[in-house]
């Protein structure tokens, strides 16, 4: 910051004292006597423990101060002793950590921006002291703001609650596995309405069909089209309305499994390796059990089961690219008996950007689908 008139500069040494004042740390006032801020004391020259901010000028300490606390979303204590007449002290690890930064955050822009201040601490801390390194979906819950000195909550501890009794509770929640053998085909007409920020999109009529426990055919009309996205088992394939087969990427095969609302109860076991127990979540009012794991392709699976009922209410699946995990997460709801058997009528799949897919039923209903429905189709312009 530049203080550029003089009353500038005066007003800015009279909130600086007045803090000080307040705060009663060991400025030493050298600064009220030494002409302007282009001359002024320096850190190093008013403050008594500086080893990061050396050259900046001293009256700019409490107002860094601030811009901390805003970046970070914590307070003086966060990063100093309590006793707030020894900021100078060390007795905090975290005040080294924010060394450290300051140190990082100087060469990241010596570097890489021509010494010009691009990157701040707020680039990456966005108002929390531990910055998010996966990009959120929306409906995802944003973190919430600490309070001004209080520590980072701990999480909820892992309940008592086995793996198997989640899954369990979660099979009977949809009919229980004798309804699922009874009934292990469906089919659902629907419509998916994609939405992105700034832009609508016609809803689009599909199909649906499925077979327990790992077949499924989406029939997407678009315009004198269709597009079909199956797998069967191990193998994915989708055919564009060009009429080109392509294989399914391999990640892609597993969200398309996990995104297979119909079969999941059937195909959950298998399809979730390593799964654990985690912290549960609340989201709304609703307590939710949360089971991670992985899939073949995926390094993470987090599965969310509704405490009450039992029901599997939304996933969120992470895929590994080289910069980071691209997180993608379903909300299923809506959930109506057909059959004998209790499925989601609605799925919502959200991604980050602000890209948001809804898939609404009209109806779904058993029935008895061939095999071969599943099959990648021969010889059709394969690429
Ligand atoms: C994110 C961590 C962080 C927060 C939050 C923070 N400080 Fe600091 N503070 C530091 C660091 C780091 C230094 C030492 C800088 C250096 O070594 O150059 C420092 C130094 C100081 C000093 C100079 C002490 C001396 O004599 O050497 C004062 C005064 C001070 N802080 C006051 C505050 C006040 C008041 C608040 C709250 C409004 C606050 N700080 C919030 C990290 C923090
Ligand atoms: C390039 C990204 C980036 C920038 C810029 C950045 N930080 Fe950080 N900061 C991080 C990351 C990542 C962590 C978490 C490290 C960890 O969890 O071990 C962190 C952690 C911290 C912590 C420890 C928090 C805790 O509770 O453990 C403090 C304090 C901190 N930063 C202060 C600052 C300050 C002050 C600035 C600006 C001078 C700053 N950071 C700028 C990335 C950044």
């Amino acid at each position: 910051m530049n203080v550029k008139s003089t009353q500038g500069g005066w007003a800015m040494a009279t909130v600086v004292l007045g803090i000080v004042l307040v705060f009663g740390v060991g400025y030493r006032a050298v600064s009220a006597q030494q002409g302007g801020p282009a001359t002024g004391p320096l850190m190093e020259d008013a403050w008594e423990n500086i080893t990061a901010l050396n050259g900046e000028p001293a009256h700019l300490m409490l107002p860094t101060m601030f811009y901390f606390e805003a970046a970070l979303g914590v307070g003086c204590p966060y990063c100093h002793d309590p006793d707030n007449t020894k900021r100078d002290l060390d007795t905090n690890e975290l005040k080294d950590v924010a060394r450290e930064m300051i140190h990082m955050v100087n060469t990241l822009n010596e570097n890489n921006f021509g010494g010009e201040e691009q990157v701040t601490c707020f680039t990456c801390h966005q108002g929390q002291p531990i910055p998010g390194s996966v990009p959120t979906v929306i409906n995802a819950e944003v973190p919430p703001k600490l309070e001004y000195t209080v520590p980072v909550p701990a999480p909820p501890a892992i309940p008592s609650v086995t793996v198997a009794q989640i899954f369990d509770k979660y099979i009977a929640a949809v009919g229980g596995a004798s309804a699922l053998q009874d009934v292990p085909g469906l089919t659902a007409v629907g419509t998916v309405t994609q939405r992105r920020p700034g832009r609508d999109f016609a809803a689009q009529q599909f199909e649906i069909s499925a077979k327990a426990p790992a077949m499924k055919l989406t029939a997407t009309q678009a315009g004198q089209n269709q597009n079909l996205v199956a797998y069967s088992g191990g193998d994915g394939w989708a055919q564009g309305g060009n009429g080109n087969v392509r294989d399914l990427r391999p990640e892609e095969l597993d969200s398309t499994r996990l995104e297979d609302a119909f079969n999941l109860p059937a195909q959950l076991r298998q399809l979730i390796s390593n799964p654990q127990v985690d912290h549960p979540e609340v989201v709304g009012n609703r307590e939710l059990y949360v089971v991670s794991g992985r899939t073949e392709n995926m390094p993470q699976v987090k599965l969310y089961f509704e405490k009450d009922t039992g029901m599997l209410v939304r996933l969120v699946y992470f895929i590994d690219t080289p910069f980071g995990p691209y997180p993608t997460q379903v909300d299923f709801a809506d959930f109506r008996e057909v059959d004998g058997r209790t499925v989601p009528y609605s799925w919502i799949v959200s991604q980050s950007r602000g890209r948001e897919y809804t898939y609404a039923m009209q109806s779904v209903r058993a029935a008895d689908v061939a095999d071969a429905r599943f099959a990648r189709p021969a010889g059709a312009g394969a690429q």
